[in-house]
């Protein structure tokens, strides 16, 4: 990372401290590693994530119904789904730090800076190189990979490594209290994805919800990962919240649909006005245990262009290791009838195209995205300057200020109606103290899209002051119409 990129990293996590968007987890006692805390207004534009996604995926599709499962599963759920063996990343300690890094990361590094010293040839085969033998699992390589680069440990500054081995990646906590004589009786894990708990309820929802393929089955709710690289800010947590759509589909439709779904979810994200060039498709040559093929969208943060979305088609795999675990049949009889054969397709194990975004991910690329360090060009030629959260009006934590010029002359009265107006429909800010000025600035930190003020003049026409966070321009309307204009841009 440039130094440049850094630094506006750490301004972008210092503001989101500052002005009530997100806390380091039990701060008071010097935090907890990659477990953070959303406040006041962190936490409406989370939610206002989760629900621009949720009606997006629930209610602009008509073939996708949302569950709410619980994160403690039967612990046979993870042995199916292949998490016990197999989620693990390949790992090396420096022996003089005793630091523990993920080896993909630690190359990713070299990479990058290759590529800051204009070595891009080097660089793409370094990754490429990378991939394919961590697709192979050949750690020998891949530690000779490390050796033959000289990749050092930041911290002693040594290339004194271990060999590379797996770290699973799951938590496991006791569950009940009944003791038995094998202490593994009693483990449970915390789930380190949604995606089980829609699939051990793929026939409950099926059933019950009358679906026909091809169906979606959408959720949303808490992941644990045991990370241990986790020094990214709400990049990379051990807690975190993943918004997951499984999309069941008839045997052979799989590549249709993979592609559709590919396609559909870029234009989610552009759909919230994001900018299309900070976009790209990143498709997998290491693939997870249960993929067949797979791709993530990526976006320019801070830190570089990063996964926030995976796109995976999972086969049959999943359903099929809860069939053979469980010995329940996990089938769907499709009574659609097959040209080829001019019978029904009949029954069969479904296979699955998997969206899978990272709340807390989102979250931050829309405060990358938003945060600007604005200079302004004043009219008398002087500049100024302004810390402004661009966030897009439908997703921002609060939509309208209701702003009354003084604390008198009847003006509180007008401004407390105009709220009592509005607050029903979306979120609204109420402030009289300090200069106006003052309380613009504060609404441009927190992102509220629209502004309204209200002086002498709203009580002999019934006229405002509108001001736009963006172009920061003013313009007087009726009071009467606020509503409908907030209303229309959200
Ligand atoms: N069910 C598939 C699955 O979990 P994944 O690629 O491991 O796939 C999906 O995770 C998304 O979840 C990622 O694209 C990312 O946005 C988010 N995510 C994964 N690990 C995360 C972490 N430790 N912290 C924050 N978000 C994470």
């Amino acid at each position: 990372m440039s130094t440049q990129q850094d630094n506006k990293f750490q301004q972008i996590i210092s503001h989101a401290k500052e002005y009530g968007f997100v806390f380091p987890s039990s701060e008071i006692y010097d935090g907890l590693s990659a477990v953070y805390d959303y406040g006041p207004y962190g936490c409406e534009l989370k939610k206002n994530i989760r629900d621009y996604w949720w009606k997006s995926m629930t209610q602009l599709h008509d073939n996708i119904v949302g569950i709410d499962a619980a994160i403690f599963m039967h612990p046979t759920t993870w042995k199916a789904s292949g998490h016990i063996d197999n989620f693990s990343d390949p790992m090396i300690d420096n022996k003089d730090s005793k630091k523990r890094y993920r080896v993909d990361h630690l190359i990713e590094a070299k990479a990058e800076e290759l590529a800051q010293e204009g070595k891009k040839e080097e660089e793409q085969a370094l990754l490429q190189k990378m991939d394919e033998l961590l697709a192979a699992e050949d750690f020998v390589a891949l530690k000779k990979m490390i050796d033959d680069y000289n990749i050092k440990c930041s911290i002693s500054d040594t290339a004194n490594w271990t060999d590379i081995r797996q770290f699973n990646l799951m938590f496991k906590t006791e569950f009940g209290a009944v003791a038995t004589d094998n202490p593994d009786d009693n483990i449970v894990y915390l789930r380190p994805e949604t995606a089980q708990g829609i699939f051990v309820n793929f026939l409950n929802v099926q059933k019950t919800a009358r679906m026909k393929i091809p169906f979606g089955i959408a959720q949303t709710g808490k992941a644990f990962r045991n990370e241990i690289v986790a020094r990214q800010f709400i990049f990379r947590m051990r807690e975190f919240e993943q918004m997951e759509m499984q999309f069941f589909v008839r045997p052979g439709t799989e590549g249709e649909w993979y592609q559709f779904w590919k396609e559909e979810r870029l234009k989610w994200h552009i759909s919230l006005g994001l900018p299309k060039e900070k976009y790209r498709y990143h498709d997998h040559i290491k693939l997870a245990h249960y993929a067949k093929e797979a791709c993530d969208i990526e976006f320019e943060f801070p830190i570089g262009f990063k996964e926030v979305e995976g796109i995976h088609s999972r086969s049959d795999f999943d359903l099929t290791q809860h069939q053979q675990y469980s010995r329940k049949k996990q089938q769907y009889f499709d009574n659609d009838i097959n040209p080829a054969t001019g019978k029904p397709y009949g029954n069969y194990v479904p296979y699955v195209i998997e969206t899978s975004i990272g709340l807390d991910r989102m979250f931050l690329l829309i405060l990358a995205n938003a945060y600007e360090e604005e200079v302004i060009n004043k009219e008398d030629g002087s500049t100024d300057s302004r810390t402004v959260l661009h966030i897009p009006a439908k997703i921002a934590p609060v939509k309208l200020a209701i702003l009354p010029l003084l604390k008198k002359d009847g003006l509180p009265e007008i401004a407390q109606q105009l709220l009592a107006e509005c607050k029903p429909h979306f979120k609204c800010f109420y402030e009289e103290k300090d200069a106006i000025g003052k309380r613009y600035r504060r609404q441009d930190a927190i992102g509220t899209p629209f502004c309204i003020t209200i002086d002498h003049q709203t009580k002999e026409d019934n006229t405002v002051t509108i001001r736009y966070r963006d172009s920061m321009k003013q313009e007087r309307i009726a009071i009467s119409s606020v509503k409908q204009l907030v209303l229309e841009a959200i």
